[in-house]
């Protein structure tokens, strides 16, 4: 930061009265009123303990008027924004902090941009299956581009929790179970979202989140607490979170759950001994909604004046929604209780944020063109249909797909006629009419098929759909889950379809006709039925507005399929959590009775980490490792051993065979995709520096252990070629 800027800050801070401090860190969602006496989030919680019915809610909210609170505004009192997203109204707010506040300081918008604004792209779990940074990079790209066009700065975004309990419902919003995948993606989406330079018009700040461990509460249960060794923190979750602050994300949002006991939000070693001091983070931390409230639920504060003071203290910078620093901040240090420094210092680092964004100078959205806020645009359709090719996972395929037009087709399920739920969890700044769904591309693209949604009133349609099958060649059935079943607080007990589903399934395949399942869902799901016995399944994820025209892609072989998954699938949800780079027990499971293992299930997954079919075939051979310096260097020779061109995710793995803490019996350290034609040979090489070997010991230092290595290269976690060594770190 220059000079003059912090000198331009000081001399604001200087000018500040406590009130307009502490609006700065206030940051406000437009409370919903005129129905109601309650907030907003207090409404929500009324409608999940079931005080009022989900119906009663929607009738609320549909009557309900936006309070700005426009007063405060003017006061000074309000620093940001959540959930605004428009231009006009952003503008309008704007105005009334520049022009009519007293110190003219500007608004930051904030939202949940997380899987494209407008221009829905698939979840991020989805997204994810591409293995492809580039990629990545350029969404968030598109994705800041719209949301900035319409007044927004800041999106909470990424979510780099590393995610192993399929129960849980977030898992869709994040990159799967992997600790390098996360911080490869985290880090893309960053500079995609910040671009080159935070000051354009179309660059909005990445605020990362939920730090720290969020995905690993227990039972998979949203929320909940987080019990974990030091040792595991450090080396399979925050790994993400740094990955993030290296590619220079300027704000952090805290998670929800506690930590060992202490809360996240006033968690000051982790936000000041581990983010600030350890690894130089200077940007903002936002409290998660209404999170510092919560403290008090958690048990760990009295009141709400007292979670003001230990968030304040543990290093909370904005408080989202919970409006407990407007009540008690003043209070607070009026009574000495807390320095106004700390507020000071939190003040500053906002403030250098609004100057980083170029607010000062360019407060207002001046995009007025109507056409790019009415219409998605040709090229960001293009992308979402792009990226949603890219995104979706063939797991199974008997020489079924893919289809050829001749063939007749019967559709059922009625996820393959309802654009709305295209969009999955969290895209809220989506319309419904942006999107196509599986038959309305069919539709459009001409291709005749009969439909049915295949359920009706709870029950299968069995006449109506022996009589569409009956003409048919191939089936096409689209099952899993609607798009409010993942996302946040959405965990699961089960994770298998409704015995509905299944039933569906087990009628249509009964008919005989070969049949395609295209699952559209958030989470792995347990589909130990369907995976046995429909010879053709896509993963297709909810995968965003271009769904119906990238399923079409991939179902027809417009585009060769080459996902590969970042998540485990299991037989049933008992055995959750289930993930690759589990450590090695004392007794493997295996074939004899007592060993690591459940009885009423098998010890593999239905599809394991890193899987997923192509239309091509690629084999592995002659494994090289050497090391040179401070590197491994691996080479294998990679081949289109198919028909046609085929782009493959080549993944590579390491095992530390013996070392003083168990390690992980795979743990992904490169991957790279490769374009091959039919025949062609490739050798691949990959680095592994030595740096990367290494583990925190039982005293907590990061140590690189002399000995025996095993690295793997293949396709996917299980079916990998292997070569050992003897690392002695020369
Ligand atoms: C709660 C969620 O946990 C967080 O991810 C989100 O960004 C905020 N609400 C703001 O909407």
């Amino acid at each position: 930061m220059m000079d003059v800027q912090v000198q331009k800050i000081d001399a604001l801070i200087g000018e500040m009265t406590l009130e307009e401090k502490i609006g700065q860190l206030q940051q406000c969602g437009p409370s919903l009123v005129g129905a109601f006496e309650v907030s907003f989030e207090e409404l929500l919680d009324m409608m999940f303990d079931g005080r009022i019915s989900q119906e009663e809610f929607g009738r609320l909210m549909s009557t309900a008027e936006k309070d700005f609170h426009e007063d405060n505004l003017r006061a000074g009192k309000i620093g940001s924004y959540n959930g605004v997203g428009d231009a006009l109204t952003a503008n309008r707010l704007q105005k009334i902090a520049v022009e009519e506040s007293r110190l003219g300081i500007p608004l930051l918008f904030g939202y949940d941009v997380i899987h494209g604004f407008r221009t829905v792209t698939p979840i991020p779990l989805a997204e994810s299956c591409a293995w492809d940074p580039e990629l990545w990079q350029r969404t968030a790209r598109m994705a800041a581009e719209e949301a900035t066009a319409a007044g927004i700065h800041m999106t909470f975004a990424p979510m780099v929790d590393v995610a192993k309990d399929a129960r849980w419902g977030r898992v869709s919003e994040g990159a799967g179970e992997d600790t390098l995948l996360n911080g490869d993606y985290g880090a893309a989406k960053v500079r995609g979202f910040q671009g080159e330079d935070l000051s354009q018009a179309d660059a909005m700040a990445a605020c990362l989140k939920h730090f720290a461990a969020y995905g690993a509460g227990e039972a998979g249960k949203d929320y909940n607490r987080v019990d974990m060794s030091e040792q595991r923190l450090w080396e399979e979750y925050l790994p993400a979170y740094k990955a993030c602050i290296d590619a220079g994300a300027r704000a952090v949002m805290p998670a929800f759950n506690d930590l060992n006991g202490v809360p996240c939000t006033v968690n000051e070693w982790l936000l000041r001994d581990v983010l600030r001091d350890e690894w130089g983070f200077d940007g903002i931390t936002v409290s998660d909604a209404n999170a510092i409230a919560e403290c008090v639920n958690h048990g760990v504060v009295a009141d709400r004046q007292a979670a003001a003071k230990e968030a304040l203290r543990a290093g909370i910078d904005m408080d989202m929604t919970s409006n407990v620093y407007a009540e008690n901040l003043a209070g607070l240090i009026e009574a000495g209780e807390i320095a106004e420094e700390l507020l000071d210092q939190a003040v500053y680092r906002i403030l250098k944020l609004k100057i980083e964004l170029g607010l000062f100078e360019n407060p207002y959205q001046t995009n007025e063109d109507k056409e790019k806020r009415t219409l998605v645009k040709r090229e960001y359709r293009a992308l979402a249909r792009e990226v949603a090719t890219k995104s979706m996972v063939l797991l199974k395929n008997e020489s079924i797909l893919p289809l050829n037009p001749q063939q007749k087709i019967a559709v059922f399920g009625a996820l393959a006629n309802d654009p709305g739920q295209m969009t999955g969890a969290w895209a809220i700044g989506a319309q419904e009419n942006d999107c196509f769904s599986l038959a309305q591309a069919m539709d459009a693209q001409g291709i005749r098929y009969a439909y049915h949604p295949g359920i009706v009133d709870g029950s299968v349609a069995t006449d109506e759909i022996e009589k569409a099958v009956a003409s048919a060649d191939v089936v096409i059935l689209a099952i899993g889950e609607q798009k409010e079943e993942s996302g946040e607080a959405a965990s699961k007990a089960d994770i298998s379809l409704p015995a509905i589903q299944l039933e569906l399934a087990e009628m249509l395949i009964q008919t005989g006709k070969p049949v395609v399942a295209v699952l559209f869902n958030g989470r792995p799901l347990a589909i130990p039925t369907v995976a046995e016995q429909v010879p053709a399944i896509l993963e297709a994820w909810h995968p965003g507005i271009e769904a119906g025209n990238a399923i079409l892609d991939i179902l027809y072989g417009v585009v060769n399929p080459s996902a590969k998954l970042t998540t485990t699938f299991p037989f049933a949800t008992g055995q959750c959590p289930l993930y690759y780079d589990h450590i090695s027990t004392g007794r493997p499971g295996g074939k004899s009775k007592f060993t690591s293992k459940y009885l009423d299930t098998p010890l593999e997954p239905v599809y394991p980490f890193g899987y997923g079919l192509s239309y091509t075939t690629f084999s592995y051979s002659d494994l090289q490792v050497e090391t040179t310096d401070d590197v491994v260097r691996l080479a294998v020779t990679v081949t289109n051993s198919g028909a046609r061109a085929g782009e493959e995710i080549v993944q590579c793995y390491v095992q530390d065979k013996v070392a003083k803490r168990a390690r992980p019996v795979k743990q992904l350290k490169a991957y790279k995709k490769v374009l091959l034609q039919p025949g062609e040979s490739i050798t691949m090489g990959f680095a592994v520096l030595f740096e990367k070997l290494g583990y925190y010991d039982r005293k907590m230092d990061y140590t690189l252990e002399v000995g025996a290595f095993t690295f793997f290269v293949g396709g996917n976690s299980r079916d990998t070629l292997s070569e050992t060594t003897y690392l002695s770190f020369g």
